[in-house]
């Protein structure tokens, strides 16, 4: 069901920074759209950056792009948020919370009041966490409130995976699941590369995954301490998901989506599983086969998780 009815393809982007600055030029190089709005706290950027944008618009098709404000989302089919404070070195995705709660609060109101019918899709971190108050702020169908997840650490896995074992991306089927953050774990025990188990390949040792593990964790963390932030892997996630939706073309990618009744889990929760996307939003959310050891992980995951929704004050 498209969110506007003039059948146009429209994205309110809440957030230039580099992420959103980043995902607006990823947008209009790979997906078909008819209008992207952008909103920010700091007004002369969105200004700025939308006639900048306009020029890459030179080698695709024509796009009205321009600043505006929350009240452009009543037509608008997707609203991508990506605006919230972004982790320093040495800080936690966690220890955002508490700051992008509030700058969450202060968009979904305005949003859900603009008669905005479309899909959330949120990359802001903590972004389980986001994209589960997000689903209770605005009390929208838990079907159009997309989180990016794991999607980039599932990235940093399968790349870290092919490098090892010499093989392409596209060889590999792995995920890394739970939080977008410290309790998130990999699939070890059902990962394939070339449809074979990672056990068959006598270079993937224990040690070899232990240490694949942590570089995959701290990859992001070692982004921000060489160059101040990450931005190119996550925009790209919000474009896929932005390209599912807008041109219905259904994709399997491990986001942030809701999760009670899986796996065990009876929290009311968004949290990184494989979930099928198009232009409904959540097609399906699939309850990936896990290991015993891998069901405790998910478990310990969502209730980490739930004790930070828990200690939130909306
Ligand atoms: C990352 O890991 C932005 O949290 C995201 O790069």
């Amino acid at each position: 069901m498209k969110g506007n009815l003039n059948m146009s393809n429209k994205v309110l982007l809440v957030g230039d920074g580099r992420v959103g600055s980043t995902f607006a030029n990823d947008l209009l190089q790979n997906v078909d759209i008819d209008e992207l709005v952008i909103t920010d706290v700091a007004e002369k950027l969105p200004v700025g950056d939308s006639l900048d944008l306009e020029d890459v618009t030179n080698f695709y098709k024509p796009v009205n792009i321009h600043a505006g404000t929350y009240a452009d989302a009543k037509d608008a089919d997707i609203v991508v948020i990506t605006a919230g404070m972004a982790r320093k070195p040495g800080m936690t995705r966690l220890d955002l919370v508490d700051k992008n709660v509030q700058i969450l609060k202060s968009i979904i109101e305005p949003i859900v009041e603009s008669g905005f019918k479309g899909i959330f899709v949120v990359s802001a971190n903590p972004v389980d966490i986001l994209t589960t108050l997000t689903q209770k702020l605005s009390g929208f169908p838990k079907n159009r409130v997309i989180g990016t997840g794991t999607s980039l650490d599932t990235a940093r896995f399968k790349i870290a995976l092919a490098k090892k074992v010499g093989v392409t991306v596209r060889d590999v089927n792995a995920y890394v699941l739970g939080e977008h953050g410290d309790t998130s774990f990999e699939n070890f025990d059902e990962a394939t590369i070339d449809d074979k188990p990672l056990r068959s390949y006598p270079e993937l040792t224990d040690e070899v995954l232990d240490d694949l593990q942590t570089e995959v964790r701290q990859k992001g963390g070692k982004i921000i301490a060489n160059k101040g932030a990450t931005f190119y892997g996550v925009a790209q996630m919000l474009t896929q998901i932005c390209k599912a939706i807008l041109e219905n073309k259904e994709m399997v990618l491990p986001l942030s989506a809701p999760v009670k009744g899986l796996y065990g889990i009876d929290h009311d929760l968004f949290l990184g599983t494989p979930a099928v996307i198009n232009s409904n939003g959540i097609a399906d959310v699939i309850e990936t086969k896990l290991s015993d050891d891998e069901l405790k992980k998910m478990n310990y995951s969502a209730d980490k998780m739930q004790e930070v929704v828990d200690g939130v004050s909306l």
